[in-house]
């Protein structure tokens, strides 16, 4: 069953949906404590060497990959190499993990908007996070649902699947040209008026104030190339599977560099934004900025709580800004990544769109939906998160250099795909830092978190806790793929069409 695929209506569809797919919950409350953790202004200089000696390449590669092969990731490789598919597989098998967790957060995110208007996390927000929104419990089986969680989610899940189930054009595509625009119209209110706080000078000298010496400590480097694994999403076949949907004649090069920089532009307006809020923070209570400055979870839906308490006017609209923003920026992002399991599906089985969506699409959403709104969900998210990332998406992308670069030497051929359709001419030195600098990252990067994952348990988890939801997430993951990959293609379903 060989039919067409759908294709985008215009370029600027396709860059909107590819933007809107790496803008995501990480460019918002990773970058600015990345950044911040490792040399402030200092990291930028680590930071840009990380997008354009690895991030740009690998988007370059998964572009190239997806138009040249016109699948999903597991028909794509098994078109790149008759037993490459299991890549694809694996790929397949990490988002809808990361599926399952990071509709999560867009769930709370949205909560929370609604929580902004009359600021009802009192004055206590980390025991309201805690205790009255997630109700918190022990890390270990399920011992209770939180049905504040569980509708928002639903409704998430409900949205994402009524875009997917409309297609490539009439849902994913108009879905981000309505949502792009907006968000970054939201953000730029979000952050002039962040700008104008009183102490917001403090925030940014805090935020990009260099510190010099951090560019000769290696785990700087390894932060500033994991930021750009994490948000250009590069590394689980989200790009090849949105690439497989361009046109002949399309600009490969071109596109990557726009959606690269389109990132990490927002990326340091997000840095921006959120250290003005915290250095007006830090001078309302009369302490150093550092001391304001939370990771993760916390800054999102902790710190910010309480600087918006801490707002004289327009409080109620700064925190609806601020959090409908991570919704708009996340919802964008689950779409992509819940798109690469339904077309790989549709893909190997011939299924069409909607009842690939309401299976695959459900399926996931049941999981996230069983586990997620539970006493337990924030253990499982937080634990979920840290392996899937390390020894998932890290891993594989890691695995997929070596085989395309060494096994199976294809980068000249895929430089040579590029360059037919592009503006930007590929030269060798994209061949050197895919084949060179990006393994030896990568490489880095994984023995130095295994290391420290043998140094201490993760989150201060206990072993079995961690065995159970992070080795065994990541290592099912792989499991998973190889076991998808068993079941043969028949060679007619994966020939090459001739005009490609
Ligand atoms: N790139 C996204 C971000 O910056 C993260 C993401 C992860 C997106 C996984 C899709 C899938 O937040
Ligand atoms: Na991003």
């Amino acid at each position: 069953v060989h039919r067409e695929r759908e294709q985008w209506g215009t370029r600027a569809g396709f860059l909107m949906a590819a933007v809107g797919s790496a803008v995501g919950l990480g460019n918002i409350w990773r970058f600015p404590y990345v950044a911040y953790d490792n040399g402030g202004g200092a990291f930028l200089l680590p930071y840009l060497v990380a997008l354009l000696t690895a991030g740009i390449p690998l988007l370059v590669l998964e572009y190239t990959i997806g138009h040249r092969y016109h699948g999903s990731p597991p028909l794509a490789f098994r078109r790149l190499h008759r037993r490459a598919g299991v890549l694809g597989w694996w790929q397949v098998a990490i988002c809808v993990v990361i599926a399952a967790y990071y509709a999560v957060i867009i769930a709370w995110a949205a909560r929370y908007a609604g929580f902004s208007v009359g600021q009802d996390w009192g004055d206590d927000p980390e025991a309201f996070l805690l205790g009255d929104f997630l109700q918190v419990g022990d890390a270990g089986w399920i011992t209770s649902y939180v049905s504040g969680v569980l509708w928002p989610l639903v409704a998430v899940w409900v949205f994402v699947l009524a875009v997917l189930a409309l297609g490539v054009r009439r849902g994913i595509e108009r879905a981000n040209r309505f949502f792009i625009p907006l968000l970054v119209a939201l953000f730029l209110v979000l952050v002039v008026r962040a700008l104008f706080l009183d102490g917001a000078a403090q925030g940014l000298e805090a935020l990009f104030a260099p510190d010099w010496g951090a560019i000769t400590d290696g785990t700087v480097w390894v932060a500033a190339y994991g930021q750009i694994f994490f948000s250009l999403s590069v590394g689980f076949g989200i790009m090849i599977t949105y690439a497989s949907h361009l046109h002949r004649r399309s600009d490969l090069t071109g596109s990557a560099l726009v959606a690269g920089f389109a990132n990490s532009s927002f990326e340091i307006l997000a840095g921006i934004g959120v250290f003005a809020t915290l250095g007006f923070m830090a001078t309302a209570s009369g302490v150093a900025v550092a001391d304001v400055a939370q990771s993760g979870v916390g800054l999102a839906f902790i710190a910010f709580p309480e600087i918006i308490s801490t707002l004289t006017s327009g409080a109620g609209l700064f925190g609806v800004l601020f959090f409908v923003s991570l919704v708009i920026a996340g919802v964008t992002s689950l779409i992509s990544i819940v798109q690469v399991v339904v077309s790989a599906v549709q893909d190997r089985t011939g299924m069409a769109r909607l009842p690939a969506v309401l299976t695959v699409g459900g399926g996931i959403a049941l999981i996230s939906i069983v586990l997620f709104p539970t006493a337990q969900g924030l253990h499982y998210l937080d634990v979920a998160d840290h392996f899937i990332n390390q020894y998932g998406i890290v891993l594989a992308a890691f695995v997929v250099v070596l085989v395309v670069a060494w096994a199976l030497r294809r980068l000249p051929a895929l430089r040579a795909h590029a360059n037919l359709t592009s503006t930007v001419r590929l030269g060798a030195w994209w061949q050197v830092a895919l084949g060179l600098v990006t393994p030896v990252m990568l490489g880095w990067m994984l023995w130095d978190s295994l290391r420290q994952e043998f140094e201490e348990n993760y989150g201060g988890y206990s072993d079995g806790f961690l065995l159970a939801v992070g080795w065994g997430v990541a290592i099912g993951a792989l499991v998973v793929g190889v076991l998808l990959s068993l079941f043969p293609w028949r060679d007619r379903d994966t020939f090459v069409p001739a005009e490609l």
